[in-house]
């Protein structure tokens, strides 16, 4: 994370805070204020008495995530599937041992103690980072959750059923075991992306992170833990999730932008923690773009990997205006193109994927009211709209308020795309407008 700092404090692309703010709504505040108008990531220098800078919204624009992984036309999906085919770019050997990167250990409770919303039971993690094997063939895996602070010795955490480490809490509980595990804050980028991208289970996400960095990655042993980490990431946790136990956690204001209630959830035993020197914390806002970017590289990923393996003219993926909703762009081959994009877009994903719209090659499916205006103009209500009714639609939803699907083809009718051809007025989206105005 630390290079990608570096980077943008470099281009002056950060939103500096010189002034001390308190971790207690003040700092969720001035990010949920600041991504209102813009995507420029923001640093904070001083978050209460902590010795950490803390940034946020660094992940939170898709220009910044292509330029991350090389994607130089925009297309996010097809340049990541295309690098973990290819095994990403040849590598810079760092000239840095791993043992150079100086750490201190500190406190659980001396990591800024951030409340984001209203209701939350008290300070969150929400950027770690969980590192941990599969205990049956030690295959590792990279995932985020939550976490929410305790004390110096205790975490709780919610694990989605359908994700991985999940399953290998199960099978550890089943031996009557706990779950090494080891909580990466302010990790290497491409650990980043491994992570909240969604991998087969039987590949190991860290040799994806690995595969896909254009520089070497070091790592170190844990000291308390069977495990190996980046030795530059921010900051380490390294812990057990315990068999058989679980607490209450929360109220939490998630990523749907409603609260999630108290419920019993894992816990984790906090073995020990370390921080580089002069380090950074990151914090991510739920709910925030910089969360919704990091959902969209797990869901459009998977959604557009499944389309191009099986579909033609398959062209982007986004999830707008949020990641219940997929976008598919495409390049119509034939009639009836766009109902095959959707069946097979619910079949690649049966989370979130609440409704699929298909658009053409001329609409700007990162923007919804582009999205909408194709839906409009281009989209029968009566006929090219798709339910399919009683699907469930999201893992955790006990009242089936998100079941069923919705699918829109928002496409030029076959046959008559002449008829739907865009108004362009040429120039005006290079024009400078400097040039005209007083
Ligand atoms: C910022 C962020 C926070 C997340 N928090 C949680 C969480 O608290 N619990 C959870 O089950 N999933 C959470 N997720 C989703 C999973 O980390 C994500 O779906 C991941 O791809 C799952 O990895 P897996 O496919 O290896 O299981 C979060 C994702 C992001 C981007």
């Amino acid at each position: 994370m630390r290079s990608v700092i570096d980077e943008l404090r470099a281009k002056n692309e950060f939103q500096i805070v010189d002034r001390k703010v308190t971790g207690h709504f003040e700092l969720a505040a001035v990010c949920q204020a600041s991504q209102r108008k813009s995507e420029a990531p923001i640093l904070f220098q001083q978050v209460d008495d902590s010795q950490f800078k803390v940034v946020t919204n660094l992940y939170g624009s898709r220009e910044r995530l292509c330029r991350l992984i090389g994607a130089d036309d925009g297309k996010f999906c097809r340049q990541w599937v295309e690098l973990i085919k290819s095994g990403g770019k040849a590598k810079n050997q760092n000239k840095v041992k791993s043992a150079d990167i100086k750490r201190q250990e500190i406190n659980l409770m001396s990591l800024p103690q951030i409340t984001y919303q209203e209701k939350d039971a008290g300070p969150y993690i929400t950027s770690g980072i969980f590192l941990a094997k599969d205990p049956d063939r030690g295959i590792p895996n990279l995932s985020f959750h939550r976490a929410m602070h305790v004390d110096d010795r205790e975490l709780r955490i919610r694990l989605g059923t359908s994700h991985h480490l999940t399953h290998y809490q199960l099978e550890a509980e089943k031996q009557n075991e706990a779950l090494e595990v080891a909580i990466l804050i302010g990790a290497p980028t491409p650990y980043v992306f491994a992570a909240a991208a969604s991998i087969p289970k039987d590949e190991s996400e860290v040799e994806v992170a690995n595969r896909i960095s254009s520089q070497e990655i070091l790592m170190r042993k844990c000291q308390f833990i069977d495990l190996e980490v980046p030795a530059e990431t921010e900051v380490i946790i390294e812990g057990r999730i315990l068999p058989n136990i679980k607490k209450p956690e929360g109220p939490f204001g998630e990523f749907k932008g409603n609260y999630i209630p108290m419920e019993d959830n894992h816990v984790v035993e906090v073995l020990g923690v370390t921080a580089r020197e002069n380090p950074y914390y990151h914090s991510i806002l739920c709910g925030s773009t910089e969360d919704m970017r990091l959902l969209e590289v797990s869901i459009a990923t998977q959604v557009y990997k499944r389309l191009s393996e099986t579909l033609p003219g398959i062209i982007d993926v986004a999830c707008v205006p949020n990641i219940m909703s997929t976008v598919v762009q495409i390049d119509q081959k034939y009639d009836g193109h766009a109902r095959q994009v959707m069946l097979t877009a619910f079949g690649s994903n049966h989370d979130f994927n609440k409704s699929c719209i298909v658009v053409d090659k001329d609409v700007n499916i990162n923007d919804f009211s582009d999205v909408y205006w194709a839906c409009m103009m281009r989209a029968s209500a009566q006929n090219d709209v798709l339910l399919i009714p009683d699907v469930p639609g999201f893992y955790r939803d006990p009242e089936k308020d998100h079941w069923g699907r919705l699918g829109i083809d928002a496409t030029k009718p076959w046959g008559r795309q002449e008829n739907f051809e865009r108004t362009l007025v040429p120039g005006s989206d290079s024009v400078d407008l400097n040039s005209y105005f007083i």
